[in-house]
């Protein structure tokens, strides 16, 4: 092979190779980068979050959190979740009552590592998402469906987490940080009072609390990235 012929054979091979990479680029771009896609990866947990002015109205936030609730998916329809969008002094008010309840718990060790917390990663927030599970609403699903009575608070759990994922990666998309908290949960002091400044029944059982605003920092613990598992080891392929 003349060296002409030699040179243009690894000037095509060269051009093919980078036409493969670039096109395999291409697709796994195109693969992962529609709107409900870009929302999964923008989801973080911001722990530092500020009460400075949302990119949306409130009443868009409100709209979210209705449309997540409306849409959420739930065993045999049963819509079981709540939602209460707590905003302004009344997300000051709620930390500060769950503060009341929760330090009681605490040992005083502890209490000044959570006190940072609540002071800077939720009422320094502009709002805070609680969710709940109507225990009336499941008890009735239990009643009437003894085959399923060991599954349905699982799938009672498994739908108000798909609407705190749902709020929490919408939220996201328009640039506003949040976080993924369990105060009250199966803590009964705690839950009752926090029932009790958001005036809901008793049989809302508290679930989680997301509090939001414009974040302060990075998303995770500073100088820490998120770790991934290997990929392979989590996912697998049957064909
Ligand atoms: C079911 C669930 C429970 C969680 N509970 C808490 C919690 O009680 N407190 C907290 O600070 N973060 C909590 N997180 C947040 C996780 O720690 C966080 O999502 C995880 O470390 C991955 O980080 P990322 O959210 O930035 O992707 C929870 C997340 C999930 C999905």
């Amino acid at each position: 092979m003349s060296t002409i012929r030699l040179l243009l054979f690894t000037a095509l091979l060269a051009l093919a190779l980078a036409y493969h990479l670039y096109s395999s680029s291409k697709m796994t771009n195109a693969l992962f980068n529609s709107p409900i896609e870009q929302a999964i990866t923008a989801r973080r947990t911001y722990y530092g979050l500020t009460n400075k002015p949302l990119p949306i109205s409130d009443a868009d936030v409100q709209k979210i959190v209705e449309e997540a609730i409306k849409h959420t998916p739930s065993s045999f329809n049963t819509q079981t979740s709540r939602a209460v969008l707590v905003l302004g002094d009344k997300n000051k008010q709620l930390w500060d009552a769950i503060w009341a309840a929760q330090k009681e718990l605490l040992p005083e060790a502890a209490q000044a590592g959570f006190k940072e917390k609540f002071d800077n990663a939720y009422s320094s927030g502009h709002g805070t998402v609680v969710f709940f599970e109507d225990a009336e609403g499941i008890k009735k699903f239990i009643d009437g469906s003894a085959a399923f009575a060991a599954n349905i608070p699982t799938w009672s759990a498994n739908t108000n987490g798909i609407a705190q994922y749902i709020v929490w990666s919408t939220l996201a998309t328009h640039g506003i940080g949040a976080n993924l908290q369990h105060y009250g949960q199966n803590v009964a002091p705690v839950q009752a009072a926090i029932q009790k400044f958001l005036g809901v029944p008793e049989s809302w059982t508290l679930v989680a609390e997301l509090p939001f605003g414009v974040a302060a920092g990075e998303p995770g613990y500073p100088g820490v990235p998120k770790a991934f598992n290997p990929i392979e080891d989590r996912v697998k392929v049957v064909a």
